[in-house]
């Protein structure tokens, strides 16, 4: 079999972790110039096979279950951090169940009742922290807050009234103890004998107990708590009948608030920043609260969960915001057996024979998203966040758009352009390991956004931030927004 082009690299088995490490979609836009929309790099001993485009996405995301395997490339970073048996570290028949129980708890229902929470904790946080004046600037660090909302947001909801009414000092420490473990460095070096890899571990073990207690509690005292994720969670089982146990409740609930934490929060602090860089967008916004919920006082009315299916420039600012800010950068696989890759991926390797390149198992194969949402060659003017390449004038999703999915419509609102695995635009994957998070995302994000804009206005002072790729997800790096009230 003919393997991929090998991307050169002076150092055996460093390869090309440097170059790959500091700037990813760098690395990758100038070896596909360099090698096409396939080839393998060295990094620190793993060969990593790229297919890039949306049938590079295809490929790998579409992958067949005996060919790639999730848990194999993840379990070393996520089971320390999330805990055993759930997730990365059981079979993956057992991980799509979990998911499907997962997305039981992400029911319309809860949702209905999620708008006036998270609605809520934006404005306390606002009130509290934010504390803006009229007629008077002030500024606050983009990320650092959207973290601190984030979380606060998400446990109001979805991990439910006992963690957000525990969210303090020690919930911090664990939580940061936690997430030091859930970093790029861990992926590479599953075991170090580190104090961050010890504080991990003891984390882990006091965060699982934290949530073990709260179902205790909860199956002591009979209390109500319907509408969250802990809840939906201890009301659920597997096909053959068995339930969650405690420990893999608590396990999940871990894994879904590290899922939820850093992506979220990228999210919404990028595109505040590029509304704060935008105040003629943020006008915008602001007259499509009017519009739509402008009472004729002044005041706004209440948004409500069916509310947010229609605010379409709203939902356009974020999803620009996901195409060149998409939380993460690359998604992995361990080959498991070769996998032949078809002539629409890469041209054969020998045209004579028409004999196709293939990836051989031990090889890792990862997908960048990110490059098909940047590519140039797909989108007008790709590096620049421009919202309104989303809608017409009419307000509706982009034909142009639409035509890229296949042709099929696009489910405006909820859905998005990414259901297939053969799209240019996926920030939330695709194929069986596809995000199970979004409509929440959307949810929790609409409504802080929909919150600041109808009460703050927003100018960026500074130079827009650059990318951090030292972290998990594509952050900001440090950049304060300022605001002030609206008279
Ligand atoms: C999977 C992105 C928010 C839970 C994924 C994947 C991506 C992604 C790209 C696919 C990973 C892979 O194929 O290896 C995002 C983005 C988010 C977001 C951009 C926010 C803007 C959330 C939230 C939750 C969540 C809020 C939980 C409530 C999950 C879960 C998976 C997943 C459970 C499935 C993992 C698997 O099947 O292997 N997400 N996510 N995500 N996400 Fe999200």
């Amino acid at each position: 079999p003919t393997l991929p082009p090998l991307v050169f690299h002076y150092i055996p088995w460093f390869g090309s972790a440097a170059t790959y490490g500091m700037d990813p979609y760098k690395f990758l836009f100038d070896c596909r110039e360099q090698y096409g929309d396939l080839f393998t790099f060295i990094l620190l001993g793993r060969r990593m096979t790229v297919a890039l485009g949306p049938k590079g996405n295809n490929l790998i995301l579409g992958g067949k279950l005996s060919q790639v395997s999730a848990e194999d490339a993840y379990t070393h970073l996520t089971t320390p951090v999330f805990g055993k048996g759930v997730v990365y570290d059981c079979p993956n028949e057992m991980l799509m169940q979990q998911k499907r129980m997962v997305k039981f708890g992400l029911s319309t229902e809860n949702f209905k009742s999620y708008v006036p929470l998270i609605k809520k904790e934006a404005t306390d946080f606002m009130n509290n922290e934010l504390k803006p004046v009229a007629g008077e600037w002030k500024q606050a660090h983009a990320l650092h807050s959207m973290a601190e909302l984030t979380i606060l947001t998400a446990s109001a909801t979805l991990q439910g009234k006992e963690v957000r009414g525990k969210l303090d000092k020690t919930f911090a420490r664990r939580y940061e103890a936690l997430d030091g473990g859930f970093t790029p460095i861990n992926f590479m070096f599953p075991n170090l004998p580190l104090p961050s890899y010890k504080k991990r571990d003891k984390a882990q073990r006091e965060m699982s107990e934290f949530y073990q207690e709260i179902i205790r509690g909860r199956r002591e005292g009979g209390a109500d708590h319907d509408h969250d994720m802990i809840a939906a969670l201890m009301s659920s089982a597997y096909r053959d009948g068995t339930p969650l146990s405690d420990s893999d409740i608590a396990h999940m609930m871990i894994a879904l608030l590290m899922a939820g934490q850093h992506t979220s929060s990228a999210t919404s602090s990028w595109t505040l920043l590029h509304l704060a860089d935008r105040p003629d967008v943020y006008e915008e916004l602001y007259q499509e609260q009017k519009e739509k919920f402008g009472n004729p006082d002044g005041t706004f009315r209440d948004l409500t969960y069916e509310d947010l299916k229609d605010l379409p420039l709203l939902d356009s600012c974020i999803r620009e915001t996901l195409r060149i800010h998409a939380p993460i950068h690359s998604i992995m696989r361990k080959v498991m057996s070769d996998i032949p890759v078809p002539t629409s991926v890469a041209a054969p390797a020998i045209p004579e024979k028409n004999a196709s390149y293939v990836i051989p198992e031990g090889h890792f194969v990862l997908a960048s998203p990110g490059v098909a949402q940047m590519d140039p060659k797909v989108w007008q003017d790709a590096s620049i966040w421009n919202p309104h390449r989303w809608v017409d004038e009419k307000g509706v999703a982009s034909k142009a758009l639409a035509e890229y999915d296949g042709g099929d419509k696009i489910d405006y609102g909820y859905g998005s352009v990414s259901k297939g695995t053969e799209s240019p635009y996926q920030p939330f994957g695709a194929g069986r390991h596809r995000c199970i998070g979004e409509s929440f995302a959307y949810l929790q994000l609409q409504t802080i956004l929909a919150t600041f804009i109808r009460n703050m206005e927003m100018k960026l002072e500074e130079p827009f931030p650059k990318t951090n790729y030292q972290t998990m997800v594509v952050l900001p790096l440090p950049a304060k927004i300022s605001y002030r009230l609206r008279k």
